[in-house]
């Protein structure tokens, strides 16, 4: 892994070539889970009276069903992304939701045009493991930044287990078997291949929690099938 892989234009760029692919791929090489994982990151958190609702790193809007399904129904959603392909995808995704105020703002997350104070809670599903500690660190300060006083967050990624015969299972998968599905899917081994090792390096959320806890955050840690998936939940204090 090098600085470059973390580069906006590097990352911007894979999820560029993935978009056609990606639904299907996340849906598999999370065995399923996915969809599941994305909900219980929803629902970790109260969401009910919020009016505004960041979905950040929102892809082609995968999240919305389940912030949709909980949030009251005048909040509005705003979904961040940089890639022009998923922000394509988001955008034909928003006529599921025709009764839902959503807006898309096609940016990176750092240089977002977010208000200070102004949104009561932030979901992110997924988008952890292609950020170094330098952008993990400006993340915490984006969302202590546009979060209101008391508003609350939630954010997953998968994660290596620590259980062993998951964890070489699952490395096993992550190593092997998801670039030869990258290649069906998407016709190269490469793309898939470097989500593997985005997945290896970030392991699981705890570096994820030590970051945060340097802020005003009231954080806690949340593990989703045996560590297969994890994240943080918190709430900005007063
Ligand atoms: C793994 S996808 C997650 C999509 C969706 N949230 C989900 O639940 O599946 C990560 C997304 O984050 C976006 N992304 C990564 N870094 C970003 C950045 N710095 N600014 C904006 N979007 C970014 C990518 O373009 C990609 O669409």
């Amino acid at each position: 892994m090098t600085k470059q892989h973390y580069e906006p234009k590097f990352v911007e760029k894979l999820f560029d070539k993935m978009s056609s692919s990606y639904s299907r791929m996340n849906y598999i090489t999370s065995f399923g889970f996915s969809e599941r994982w994305r909900k219980q990151c929803v629902n970790e958190i109260e969401i009910g009276k919020a009016k505004v609702i960041v979905d950040l790193l929102t892809g082609m809007g995968e999240c919305w069903k389940f912030i949709d399904e909980k949030a009251n129904k005048n909040a509005k959603i705003i979904g961040i992304d940089f890639s022009t392909e998923m922000i394509k995808r988001a955008q034909k995704n928003t006529e599921k939701y025709k009764n839902r105020n959503i807006e898309l703002l096609k940016e990176n997350v750092f240089k977002n045009s977010i208000k200070d104070n102004s949104v009561d809670t932030v979901i992110s599903g997924f988008g952890l493991k292609t950020f170094n500690n330098e952008q993990l660190t400006e993340l915490t300060n984006e969302i202590n930044r546009m979060l209101k006083p008391n508003g609350n967050f939630s954010l997953i990624d998968v994660s290596i287990p620590k259980n062993r015969v998951l964890r070489i299972f699952y490395t096993f998968y992550l190593k092997y078997v998801i670039p030869i599905l990258g290649k069906l899917f998407l016709g190269n081994v490469e793309t898939y291949k470097m989500l593997g090792i985005y997945t290896s390096e970030f392991n699981n959320s705890r570096n994820v929690e030590r970051i945060f806890k340097k802020h005003n955050f009231e954080i806690e840690y949340v593990e989703y099938f045996y560590g297969c998936a994890s994240g943080i939940k918190g709430v900005k204090k007063e």
